[in-house]
């Protein structure tokens, strides 16, 4: 009777696999035939060396941003995967062109987003194209961000020290060692992996409470090397969850092991991604509040870019991960994308000025970008669709 019931709960487990690898093969048919009439209609829209930034359904209105924003590369890198997943030439010619745009951010320094603002852009345009033009971008802008590494903390410096924060380093900066590392294993600087690794391992050690969950911010004395204060930004509380930067710990330490192999940043991965798969206020649609701790019904947005971010992580992590993990992974990565293939979150032809996911939230307690559509949803949406098609289709 028991070994009935295992194997009916087997094929029954075989059955809902493909079934959802069959939703998610239908999804891409339809999303990708959407991207490009909404990313020619958003590129149209977009003023040149401008960027698109957010939409909102109760202003109607595009806004924009100049190249500095964190958000920039978004734009671009979204291009880029739209064009891979679609072939089109015309999105290539968009996406060639604002990409170059933001070369002038090789340069930057001023705050830890090189990650985001040159390896999303540029990273997929030398992916694609192999044009040796764009590696050298890349270098540069890895080059600008180890200008942020400070020896005493062992950290990237994540922004300028204000009246609040004295030296902060958010959890948010795992995202950007991806262009150390790359930049470093493809003719760049060794010392760029190096102070990945450094980074990466401070990480561990400071923003980690010991149920896997992260504080959003650590701030250091500089002097003293030592911490002053764990607390939030954009989350509920200093000892609340913000969904998104859950989202970018579990994606950069699944990144980490990517280019490691190192078993310490494979288990924190996956300590990560038990703690988000069990959660008790993860909703039955698997897309997260903006805060895994709210409780308040006046408060309760989604944040459809903590799903993205979480899914696109996950289908990489299930790769890494042993049988029952990989199942259990794959399977939540696949409900969080084919629920932001429904028309609660997928924006309809013509709808959101453009952009592709609705309900994301930008920064709650500074009352920014709540209930918005976001770059950066969009680009992790997309990453999940060429991830699935490339690993698992
Ligand atoms: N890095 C800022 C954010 O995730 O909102």
């Amino acid at each position: 009777m028991r070994l009935q019931f295992l194997l009916l709960l087997f094929l029954t487990s075989i059955i809902n696999a493909q079934t959802k690898q069959r939703e998610i093969k239908e999804l891409l048919t339809k999303v990708v035939p959407l991207a490009v009439q909404q990313y020619t209609r958003l590129e149209k829209a977009t003023p040149d060396s401008s960027m698109p930034r957010s939409f909102t359904a109760k202003n109607n209105s595009l806004v924009f941003s100049d190249i500095k924003w964190w958000c920039s590369g978004f734009f671009p890198g979204s291009l880029w995967y739209i064009y891979e997943l679609s072939n089109n030439a015309s999105i290539k010619k968009m996406a060639e062109k604002r990409t170059w745009e933001l070369a002038p951010m090789q340069y930057f320094t001023e705050n830890h987003d090189l990650g985001f603002m040159i390896y999303c852009p540029f990273g997929n345009a030398y992916r694609l194209t192999k044009d040796s033009s764009y590696k050298s971008i890349i270098h540069n802008g890895a080059k600008s961000l180890l200008t942020r590494y400070r020896p005493s903390i062992q950290s990237i410096q994540s922004w300028e020290s204000s009246s609040r924060l004295s030296c902060p380093v958010i959890i948010d900066n795992m995202m950007n060692l991806e262009l150390l590392y790359w930049s470093s294993l493809n003719g760049g600087s060794p010392t760029s992996r190096e102070i990945a690794i450094t980074h990466a391992n401070t990480t561990i050690k400071n923003h980690f409470r010991s149920d896997f969950s992260s504080y959003h911010v650590i701030d250091y004395d500089l002097q003293k090397g030592t911490i002053l204060k764990k607390v939030t930004w954009q989350g509920l509380n200093d000892s609340s969850s913000w969904a998104r930067g859950q989202s970018w710990g579990l994606y950069g330490f699944t990144m980490m092991y990517r280019f490691t192999k190192n078993e310490v940043y494979l288990k924190q991965a996956q300590g990560i991604a038990n703690y988000l798969s069990s959660h008790p206020n993860l909703p039955a649609d698997k897309i997260p509040y903006w805060d895994y701790n709210v409780t308040d019904d006046k408060m309760n947005f989604r944040d459809a870019s903590a799903g993205a971010i979480m899914a696109s992580a996950l289908l990489e992590l299930a790769r890494y991960s042993t049988k029952a993990d990989r199942v259990k992974y794959l399977n939540l990565a696949e409900t969080i994308i084919l629920s932001l293939g429904k028309s609660e979150y997928l924006s309809i032809d013509g709808e959101s000025g453009g952009f592709l996911i609705k309900h994301n939230v930008g920064s709650l307690p500074h009352k920014s970008e709540v209930d918005a559509s976001l770059t950066y949803a969009d680009y992790y949406f997309l990453e999940c669709l060429q991830r699935y098609k490339k690993w698992y289709l």
